[in-house]
């Protein structure tokens, strides 16, 4: 297969922070990157993705660190009547370097569909930033067999045309799995991440084979190690186990 010939992507451990964080929480950022530098070499890449309140001040403490900011939605234009909404342009202002578009929790809470997750991460392309796409089946669809199917749809109706491995992450994040200590066997992790592959690699050629897919779902410092060594698990979405610097760490050190 010409895909083995690739070398694998480089490992990326991104936390999303979701609505959590203060300005004391600040201090997280710095114990990463204290934790980090006293490791030395470190084998994944670092992202936190803060409530858009934290992004300016965590990207002002992350400064001169390996550790990258970026946030977890941004709106599908880059400026007008968009009462609450930040767009991409603002994110990367504030010096964030990515954008989550798609997460599970703003497809069901904010009615995100296919069609808006393709326009907003088109907006993060244009404004300079990495789009970390999300895609993922719920339980009852799991349990009706739907998986491939249903992931198969949210690839081709969310990732544009002109995504690159260097301008895109996708993120493999059974809603059944996200905050609830369960997760899919490893069996069932690698065969999804290895479909997604094959979507990328059909669509992008051999760029497809590096874009980074990342596994999310209850990873934590206990059970990174044997999911990130699955085949096309290229790093990890952390919500819970990131918001403390030492479990985080905990994960990026079993790259
Ligand atoms: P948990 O790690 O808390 O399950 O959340 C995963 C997630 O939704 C990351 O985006």
């Amino acid at each position: 297969m010409a895909q083995a010939k690739i070398k694998q992507p480089r490992p990326i451990i991104i936390g999303n922070w979701k609505m959590n964080g203060l300005k004391a929480s600040v201090k997280e950022v710095r114990a990463l990157d204290k934790a980090a530098k006293a490791a030395g070499r470190v084998g994944a890449d670092m992202m936190i993705c803060p409530p858009a309140t934290l992004i300016s001040t965590l990207a002002a403490a992350a400064k001169g660190s390996k550790i990258a900011i970026g946030s977890q939605d941004c709106h599908m234009n880059a400026s007008g009547a968009h009462t609450g909404d930040i767009s991409a342009e603002m994110v990367r202002d504030l010096g964030g370097k990515a954008a989550i578009v798609g997460h599970s929790e703003r497809r069901t809470d904010h009615g995100e569909s296919d069609a808006m997750v393709l326009a907003k991460a088109k907006a993060a392309h244009l404004a300079g930033l990495t789009a970390i796409i999300c895609v993922g089946e719920t339980e009852a669809e799991r349990d009706a067999g739907a998986t491939l199917r249903v992931i198969g749809k949210q690839i081709k109706g969310s990732v544009p045309d002109g995504a690159t491995s260097k301008n895109t992450i996708v993120a493999y994040e059974p809603v059944w799995a996200i905050g609830t200590g369960r997760t899919p066997t490893l069996a069932e992790v690698a065969e999804v991440h290895t479909f997604i592959r094959k979507k990328l690699v059909a669509r992008f050629g051999d760029d497809g084979a590096k874009i980074r897919i990342l596994y999310g779902g209850s990873m934590k410092p206990g059970n990174a190690a044997e999911l990130l060594a699955i085949a096309h698990v290229n790093g990890g979405l952390v919500g819970g186990a990131s918001l403390k610097a030492k479990d985080f760490f905990g994960i990026i050190s079993a790259c």
